[in-house]
Parts: C-alpha cells; structure tokens; sequence
C-alpha cells in the first residue's frame, strides 16, 4: 500500500508526515497539516480524484511557512524546490503552489487548485468554532454553526471568506463542504487534541 503511494506520489504518506513535521515542529502548523489531508482525502473521494495525491498535497502545502511567512510572495515555491528535489510529483507541487496563487501571480483554475484552497482554509474557520464551544471538543459543533460564523465577519477574521467559497467552484455547496470538512476532522480529533 505504501509502496502504491511511494509510485505515484513520489513520496509515501509516513515519509511525508515525518518531512511535514521536520520542517513545521510547530504543533498548531501539523494539526493544520494534518487537518488539510483529511478534508482533502474526503473531498478527493467525493469527487473521484486520487485520494492520496490529494492528501500528501494537502499534507504537505505550507512546509515552507517557518521560511515564507514574512515574505508571501515566496510560499509555496521553497516548498517546490523542497519536494521537487525528492522527486514528488509535480501535480502535486503545482497544487501546493496554486494554494499562494494571489500572491504569485497567477489564478486558480483547476478542481485540484480551489480543491487545496478551500480544504486548508476551512480548518481555521472549524478550529476557531469548536473553541467557542462550552466544551472545545470537534464532536460537539454542528456543521450550520461553521456556516453562521463564516457570516461574522469578525470572528477568526484572518480566515478568508473567499478562499472557502471557492468549493462552490468545484461543485460543492457551501453547506454540504462544512460538513464533510468538519465530518474529516472529526475523524482525526484524537491527533488534533480537539
Ligand atoms: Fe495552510
């Protein structure tokens, strides 16, 4: 199985989590991590993509962010230099990418594209509404209350709005995303200590 992986990804999924944690040893960035795989791995499945493909992606998108997160305008690209060198594949070093599109010049287009964006955005918005929860744990929240603070434009205001609405343009109604994104999280709570 890990060796099916290792083909077509260039990178199996243990050694992805272990280069995911070598270069983010912040605990908030691997639950993020983690968090995007699972949401990307629902997503894939839902819409017939390679589940796996899309899950290192989003395991992997923000390596860089301890290097890039003062300078945007390299995010994602030390990260291609990074996986390019192990030889992953390079639809997902594109989609890896495409996740800092604004900020390197180019627009999303592709279902893999908004796919990644979505997925990694929506996590701050669940992290953010299982906190205001009286007991803080994922299991409680309801899917419609991701949906009602998204509406608040001042809670978890550095989440970007934009970014998770682009899952409409793959297909997925704001609603129905909400909740197989907070269903993907829900399944890993255990690591993400929520
Ligand atoms: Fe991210």
């Amino acid at each position: 199985m890990e060796n099916t992986v290792s083909k077509k990804c260039g990178i199996s999924r243990e050694e992805a989590v272990a280069l995911m944690k070598q270069y983010l040893p912040q605990d908030n960035l691997q639950k993020h991590s983690l968090a995007t795989e699972a949401i990307m791995r629902a997503l894939a499945r839902k819409l017939g993509h390679d589940e796996d493909i899309w899950g290192i992606a989003g395991l992997l998108h923000d390596l860089d962010y301890a290097d890039t997160k003062d300078r945007m305008d390299r995010h994602g690209l030390v990260t291609a230099e990074i996986l390019q060198e192990r030889g992953v594949n390079s639809e997902i070093i594109e989609a890896i990418k495409s996740h800092n599109a604004d900020n390197l010049g180019f627009t999303r287009s592709e279902a893999f594209q908004h796919a990644i964006t979505c997925a990694e955005c929506i996590t701050g918005m669940i992290v953010a509404t299982t906190l205001v929860y009286p007991d803080k744990k994922i299991a409680s929240v309801k899917p419609k209350s991701i949906t009602k603070r998204m509406k608040q434009k001042e809670f978890a205001r550095s989440v970007n709005r934009d970014y998770i609405r682009e899952c409409e343009q793959i297909g997925v109604p704001l609603p129905e995303f909400a909740v197989l994104s907070l269903e993907a999280m829900q399944g890993i709570s255990d690591e993400l200590g929520l």
